[in-house]
């Protein structure tokens, strides 16, 4: 069976997804709640044998009723003729892009001074640039005639992104791009939003429940980003100068998150 959803069967009956990054984690949880809604799935990511293999896996949970199919595509989204291509490639199968599901994205932990320009561009240009390319490559190709529905997939990077700098901010310019894609394609009947992350969410933003909603971020993160952060500042002796030592330590409690009333 593929992945038990919330939302009704055949919710999703002959349309097509492209979802990029569909070989492994959330982009395959995202497919596989798609397939199981009635959708035709194209996965696409730079792993041909590892979108097969995931492709085979995902069949083998629908039922032999449902006439679902589920294509793997090789695609390096950081390159445009290669987006154009799978995008070509998925018309030529399914003669429609319903939804775009821009998943596929790769960081890696660094203090943000080592970061090389190389490992700095790779990463934005992944899940930055990549993003842009598949939106510009559906939206010119179908969604401009046809109308559509993206979501991007982002990060918890409301509060910086220490350790990752360069994926907290393309992230974060991804959040930017969906709200200037979303007012640009308004017109052509395109919905743009973005989710950080889990599948649940993604279907309810393609579904007609959402018809209205457009270049919005929604955080499925149980309110975290509401009272808590995840970074503290390590212990130092860099403070600013107070006029007076009071001053400074009622700042250095401060700093380390001592509620108000115990200043
Ligand atoms: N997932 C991670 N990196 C990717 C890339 N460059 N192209 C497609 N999917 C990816």
């Amino acid at each position: 069976m593929a992945a038990r959803s919330v939302f009704s069967a055949g919710l999703f009956r002959d349309k097509v997804a492209i979802v990029t990054g569909g070989g492994t984690g959330i982009g395959k949880a995202i497919a596989s709640e798609l397939l199981g809604l009635g959708c035709n799935v194209v996965i696409a990511s730079r792993k041909l044998d590892r979108l097969k293999e995931t492709a085979e896996n995902l069949v083998t949970q629908i039922s032999p009723a449902n006439p679902n199919r589920v294509t793997a595509l090789k695609c390096n989204i950081r390159k445009e003729e290669e987006v154009e291509s799978m995008v070509k490639t998925t018309l030529n199968i399914y003669n429609r892009i319903d939804f775009l599901i821009n998943n596929g994205g790769g960081q890696f932990p660094s203090p943000s001074e080592e970061i090389s320009a190389k490992g700095w561009n790779a990463v934005v240009e992944t899940n930055l640039t990549g993003t842009f390319y598949c939106c510009k490559a559906v939206y010119n190709a179908w969604m401009k005639e046809h109308g559509g529905a993206i979501v991007n997939i982002i990060a918890d990077m409301w509060k910086g992104f220490p350790g990752m700098a360069h994926t907290g901010a393309a992230r974060a310019a991804v959040d930017n791009l969906t709200k200037s894609l979303a007012i640009e394609w308004a017109h052509t009947g395109v919905r743009i939003n973005s989710v950080c992350p889990i599948s649940p969410m993604v279907c309810f933003l393609l579904s007609p429940a959402a018809s209205f909603i457009t270049g919005e971020t929604i955080k499925v993160d149980a309110g975290q980003s509401l009272y808590h952060s995840p970074w503290t500042v390590p212990d130092h002796d860099r403070w600013p100068e107070a006029p007076d030592g009071e001053n400074a330590r009622a700042l250095k409690k401060m700093m380390a998150n001592v509620p108000p009333s115990k200043l």
